[in-house]
This record gives C-alpha cells, structure tokens and sequence, in this order.
C-alpha cells in the first residue's frame, strides 16, 4: 500500500487515507443555508475517494461572509440544512469537516465570476466590512474597514464558538478554524492589516493574542475526542518572509499547547504586493518545516494535485495529509486516479461498490 492510502488516525478520527478535499467556496448559498447544490456536491466529492471533506468556509456572522452568498452557520436553519451536508459525506466513508470563518476587511465582495471585488456601497447586498484596523486591503478589494472595538472582537470571539458548537450539533467530525489567507483572524496577525495599540496590536505575540484567544475558547466546546485543526498562513511573500515564518513557528507552538491537533500550511494573501512563487506543490517544504519545528502535524495544499508528489510527500514525513483543491474540482474521483497511478491493489474500491464492481470487472478507463 502506497504511503498516500496508508490511513491517518487523529484523536479518535480515522480517515481512510491521507487525501483532503480542500475547503472550496461554492458561493451558491441563500442566507448561509445550503442547499441541494452543495448536498449533491459533497457527497460527489466523498463518494471519489477522500479521506477527509472539509466543507468551505462557513461565516461566523453575516458579516464574517466574503459574498451574500456564502455559507453560514449562525442560526439553526443553517445548521440543520449543514447536517444534511455532514450526513452525505459520512455515508459515502469520508469524514466530515468544516472550516468555520470571518473575512474581516475581505467581505461584502462579489463572486469571483462576477468581479471578486468588493460590492459597491450603494449595492443594498453590501455591509461595512470589520478589521483590526481600518486599512483597506487594496488592489480589487479596496472599501476602508470600521476598526473592530474591543467589544466587537469579544463578539466575534462568541460568534466562532457558537458556530464550533454548530457544526458538532450538525454532525461534523473535523473543524478547521480559517486563521489565513487575509480574512479575519489573519488580520489580526499581520502587520499588512493590524496596525492596534491595544492589546491585540504590536509585537507578534500581541498579533496572534486574537487567534489564540479564539482557538482556547473552541476548544473548551470542541470536544476533545475530534480534531480542532486550523488553516494558517504562515508566510506573505512580501520580502519579510523568514521573520514572519519564524513569528508563524512561535504562533504555531503556542497553538499546540493550547489543544490543536494539526495545522493546514497555507499562505496569508495579506497584501496585493505579495510576489507568491507559484509552483507546483511549492508549499510542502515550507509545510514540513513547520511540522519539524511544531511537532504539529501537518496538512497543506496548492498544486499539489500529481499522486506520486502527493504520496512522496506523505511518505517522505513531510506532510501528514494532502489537501486538493482544484483537482478534484476537475475530477472528483481523484483519489481513485492517484490509486490507479500508485498501483495500489485494487484501485477500484476507493469508490462505492455501485462503481467500483464494473470498473474492477470491465476496465478502467
Ligand atoms: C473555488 C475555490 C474556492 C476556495 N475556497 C476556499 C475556502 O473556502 N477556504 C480556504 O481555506 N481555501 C479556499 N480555497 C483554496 C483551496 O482550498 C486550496 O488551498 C487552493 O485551491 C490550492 O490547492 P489546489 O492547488 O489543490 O487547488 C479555494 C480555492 C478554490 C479553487
């Protein structure tokens, strides 16, 4: 068995391999509930094969959406269509996840295919967006925030909790906290967005206060028996790359003691000016890293999405668990693909059996 398909046992969640499917906005929610769109859609994307569904990220607040169109999960309708969601990935043998997020001064914005810019004040859709400090982000996402008051990130702080418990009600088994890519809580740690003098300004250490703080009061709601997992950027690109990795190592640690289970590396989208050296799987050092430096285990993606660079990166220890995103957007059987090209024993049976029997029986195209 190829290292890829070798199952990942965290707290008292098995998966059965080490394939994600990445969080993914559908931005086709009404009011934060989901719907037959997304029902149809997890459960596609379990039924290819993934160990782990983790389902987009999922607003803490009508404020905290990117579009009028994301999901939600601050009233019990969302929660209860949500369950539905959860119990379709189950059944097709994947574990259900959801990332649970804030946008901050990236909301109130348009879907990508129709701008990926902010709304414009006058649409009635619009809202003010909430940062740490009233810097705008820039480039297509220019509307100034309203600086968050101490009363407002105590509610903010609520708002993830509330949504934590949420999500358990609703039956998921994996909750990933979204501290990354220049919504809310990375805000609070980069020095792009948070220019407070408070105590949630200042020094790394008062940066990260807001994602600490955050993380210590799900995990007394999340219970200990599932993983609490957060997705982090941990680096800009912005030419401060190995100060601000060296602060993320620190965050991270602090992170561990307070009860994470693992951390999804990714990057922090906190500035247009970043110069992101894309390329194919160029995370996973950066990633492994992180994870020889935490002790955390480690998940991350962003092209990661050949089998063998995804099984060498199990196999090498230096992820514990690949997350694809568009890959599996192309093809949600993906998994079994990479079983068919890792030569694992019998590929077919990373599907359902109403699959799996014919292709196993009549070929494999
Ligand atoms: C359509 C789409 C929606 C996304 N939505 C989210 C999201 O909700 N939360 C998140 O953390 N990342 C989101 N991402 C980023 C992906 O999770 C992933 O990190 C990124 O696409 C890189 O992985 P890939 O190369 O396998 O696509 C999204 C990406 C795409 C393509």
């Amino acid at each position: 068995m190829s290292a890829l398909f070798s199952p990942f046992t965290l707290k008292e969640v098995r998966l059965r391999n080490r394939i994600a499917v990445s969080p993914m906005c559908q931005y086709s929610a009404e009011e934060g509930v989901a719907n037959d769109w997304h029902t149809v859609h997890y459960a596609s994307l379990a039924r290819g094969g993934a160990g782990l569904v983790v389902v987009e990220a999922t607003a803490v607040s009508p404020e905290g959406r990117i579009t009028p169109y994301c999901l939600g999960l601050w009233n019990d309708a969302q929660a209860k269509a949500l369950a539905q969601v959860a119990a379709g990935i189950k059944k097709a043998g994947a574990v259900p996840g959801i990332q649970i997020a804030h946008a901050g001064r990236k909301a109130s914005a348009n879907r990508p295919w129709e701008g990926d810019d902010h709304l414009p004040e006058s649409d009635p859709r619009a809202w003010t967006p909430i940062s740490p400090s009233a810097i705008p982000f820039g480039a297509n996402l220019p509307r100034v925030p309203r600086e968050m008051t101490l009363e407002d990130i105590a509610r903010v702080q609520r708002d993830f909790v509330a949504a934590a418990r949420r999500a358990l009600e609703a039956g998921f088994e994996w909750l990933e906290l979204h501290f990354a890519h220049g919504y809310l809580a990375q805000s609070f740690f980069s020095v792009h967005a948070n220019q407070r003098t408070d105590a949630y300004g200042g020094d790394a250490e008062r940066r990260g206060r807001f994602l600490r703080e955050t993380l210590a009061a799900v995990r007394e709601v999340w219970p200990e028996r599932l993983p609490l997992t957060a997705r982090f950027g941990v680096i800009e690109f912005d030419g401060r790359d190995e100060e601000t990795l060296a602060e993320s190592i620190e965050l991270a640690r602090a992170f561990r003691r307070l009860g994470l289970d693992l951390l999804d590396v990714s990057i922090g989208f906190s500035t247009p000016a970043a110069k992101i050296p894309w390329a194919p799987a160029f995370m996973v050092p950066i990633a492994a890293r992180v994870r020889e430096a935490t002790g955390l285990p480690v998940a991350s993606s962003w092209g990661i999405d050949v089998p063998a660079t995804a099984n060498e990166a199990v196999a090498r220890q230096r992820l514990d668990l690949v997350m694809v995103a568009r890959a599996h957007l192309a093809n949600p059987h993906w998994p079994y693909k990479a079983a068919l090209e890792l030569g694992e024993e019998r590929p077919s049976w990373v599907l359902p059996a109403p699959y799996a029997h014919w292709l196993e029986r009549y070929g494999r195209a």
